[in-house]
């Protein structure tokens, strides 16, 4: 960890051409920063203001370590600022949503028609007894009725814990069990590459052992339909017909919870990730807004899944709360041929981009033909998201797709912290592989294990010193483990990645500091890898660490240590890589499998990773003090 890093990168950076400073929200970075340095509250009672509430707060913050509120006795309703406010100013038709299928087959739905849909679908969640406080589990493909479930739901004040559709049973089941799910909201099928991914089979084995599910909702978009069973199953589109077109948005305290959505962490299951209506909505307002520069005219596509928190801040509640028009797509990079996003941007007329890295190298390797073929003029801001965005792909992404005009965002942030932390705002010099300085309203820093701040150029952990509105509240049912994420580092919020600034305070990330994966921008906890393997009747122990992979970041390696009777066999690898597609899902699978006699662990009987890491990477183990032999 004390390394020296080299981040001096050739001294290189892009300016971007004055003009998009000029036009931009934030105009300019270091007032606004300094700005905010003299009246932090101030700063975010401003971003407020630009926000409806039924109810104006009384404080702007309250602060007792490690427990924060934010606007605090103020009332509103998320989808209030993202529907009826539009609506009410004279944007009843301005376009909302514009969904594209795997078989290029479109949608278009107004402010308005999302309107109406949303609150059809929220009296439907009401006529099946759901009301404020309940936890509604979405599990669904990438088709405008995902959002509107979502938004039903912060409609009435039940709790979304969107899961993502790629998520095996296992998974599933398990995230349904801990937030104690009344209802899952499904889809009989994904569709992916001209293929149908049936869904609801997993949701009927997820939902086994689950007696907290009273009903399971279902969209059927295959014909013929599929029939609907047992008594708690009811379609999708007939509680929609069935019910009253009005529905009131429910009165939201601003410390209510809006959502969990589940995320990996270093041991044990996934942990629920809580945050709450007031708070997430200001920051997810806000970065889009002065971060992203996101104007009502534009066409903004993220290329997230809503069921991750990228999704959720940037397709679903940031982007809708500024009146943006969201492209969202059920097509994947590639098929029928990786033109297929380039031309999309072209036909929709996409002013603002926002992928992962994982994306851009992947085209990097289909060559410059494919974006070539199209015309990407109207394409104004360019974001990144999930991993560290490598100098040799900022410069693709910069040169190939934005044509050297458009400022890249590469943006750090992470569920927990709900909104963007750090990036290089819109109209400041961009330096390749740094992800930038601490968005206006973040205190963020480098620091070594006393929670010193490091030199310039020294590698540290990356902690955030102060509170912000969109911070998770707590872990789901477990708040010993939020308490963790303030009391690791000093009197820090410790987000587990290993960054370096460099003497401008721009900065770099590194890593993760601990034993999570992230895999193609998703984030994948070992111990959830391993404890599938484990599930498997073959598999004695099983350690999991992540490899570098010049494509996705990290690619899984898995050590087994088979059971007395079982003999290691390449038809055995491939039980085991489909065992934990169907338990976790495809982005859990490993890439390699060895079989091994026995895993280095400490004298306490746990596997080090790190040593199997280093030994694979041939590096040097470190401290082995602990080491069992
Ligand atoms: O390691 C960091 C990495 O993704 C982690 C957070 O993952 P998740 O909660 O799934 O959220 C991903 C989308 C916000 C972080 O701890 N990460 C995220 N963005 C970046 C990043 N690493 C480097 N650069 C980024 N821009």
């Amino acid at each position: 960890m004390s390394e020296n890093f080299d981040v001096k990168l050739d001294g290189k950076s892009y300016l971007p051409d004055p003009s998009v400073k000029e036009s931009s929200w934030i105009q300019d970075y270091e007032t606004a920063y300094n700005d905010f340095l003299k009246d932090p509250e101030g700063h975010w009672a401003n971003i407020a203001e630009e926000l409806d509430w039924f109810r104006k707060w009384d404080r702007v913050k309250e602060w007792e370590h490690p427990y924060a509120k934010w606007f605090t006795n103020a009332k509103t309703n998320i989808t209030y600022n993202c529907l009826d406010r539009h609506i009410f100013n004279g944007k009843r038709n301005k376009v909302a949503i514009i969904w594209v299928g795997d078989d290029g087959k479109e949608e278009v739905i107004t402010y308005r028609q999302l309107y109406r849909e949303v609150m059809r679908f929220a009296n439907g969640l009401k006529s099946l007894g759901v009301v404020k406080g309940d936890r509604v589990c979405i599990y669904m493909p990438l088709v405008p009725e995902q959002i509107i479930a979502m938004l039903a739901c912060a409609r009435i004040g039940a709790v979304h814990s969107v899961v993502f559709g790629g998520f095996g049973s296992n998974a599933l089941h398990s995230r349904i069990k801990d937030a104690q799910a009344k209802i899952v909201v499904t889809a009989d099928a994904a569709i992916r590459r001209g293929k149908r991914l049936d869904l609801k089979t997993l949701v009927d084995k997820a939902v086994v052992n689950a007696s907290c599910v009273e009903k399971i909702v279902v969209l059927r978009r295959m014909s013929p339909p599929m029939e609907l069973f047992s008594e708690i199953e009811v379609d999708f589109n007939e509680i929609l017909d069935k019910e009253d077109k009005e529905c009131e948005p429910e009165v939201m305290d601003s410390e209510d919870p809006l959502f969990i959505l589940y995320t990996s962490g270093t041991t044990g299951p996934a942990k629920g990730i809580v945050h709450t209506c007031g708070g997430y909505m200001v920051g997810t307002y806000y970065t889009s807004k002065y971060m992203l520069d996101l104007k009502e005219s534009d066409v903004m596509w993220c290329t997230a899944d809503p069921g991750w928190i990228t999704g959720h801040s940037y397709i679903v509640y940031g982007p809708l709360s500024v009146g943006a028009t969201i492209l969202i797509t059920e097509a994947t990079p590639d098929y029928p041929n990786p033109g297929i996003w380039w031309s999309m941007i072209e036909e929709f007329d996409v002013t603002v981009f926002y992928t992962a890295p994982t994306a851009i190298r992947m085209f990097m390797r289909q060559g410059e033909e494919w974006p070539q073929k199209y015309n990407l003029d109207c394409l104004r801001i360019l974001g990144s998201v999930g991993e560290p965005l490598n100098p040799e792909a900022f410069e693709w992404y910069y040169r190939v797709i934005g044509k050297g005009k458009c400022p890249i965002l590469d943006t750090w942030w992470q569920t927990e912290t709900g909104m963007h932390m750090i990036t290089t705002a819109v109209g400041e010099p961009m330096k390749p592989g740094f992800a930038g300085r601490p968005v206006p309203g973040i205190i963020a820093d480098v620091v070594d294990e006393n929670g010193q701040p490091v030199p310039p150029g020294t590698g540290g952990l990356l902690v955030i010193k102060e509170p912000w509105p969109s911070m998770m509240r707590t872990v789901y049912g477990n708040d010993e483990r939020y308490r963790q994420y303030w009391s690791t580092i000093g009197n820090y919020y410790t987000a587990g990645d290993l960054a370096v600034k460099d003497e401008d305070g721009y900065i770099m990330i590194l890593g993760r500091s601990d034993d999570v994966l992230i895999v193609a921008g998703h984030n994948i906890g070992s111990a959830e890898v391993e404890s599938a393997l484990v599930s498997h009747e073959a598999v004695a122990e099983a350690a999991v660490i992540g490899k570098p992979d010049p494509l996705k970041g990290d690619s899984i390696k898995a050590f087994i240590i088979l059971r007395v009777g079982y003999k290691a066999s390449d038809k055995l690898k491939l039980d085991l890589v489909y065992h934990v597609r169907m338990n976790l899902g495809p982005i859990a699978i490993p890439s390699e499998i060895e079989f091994v006699e026995s895993l280095p662990k400490t004298r306490s009987g746990k596997i080090m990773r790190r040593v199997l890491k280093a030994r694979e990477l041939g590096k040097d183990p470190g401290d082995l003090s602990t080491l069992e032999e």
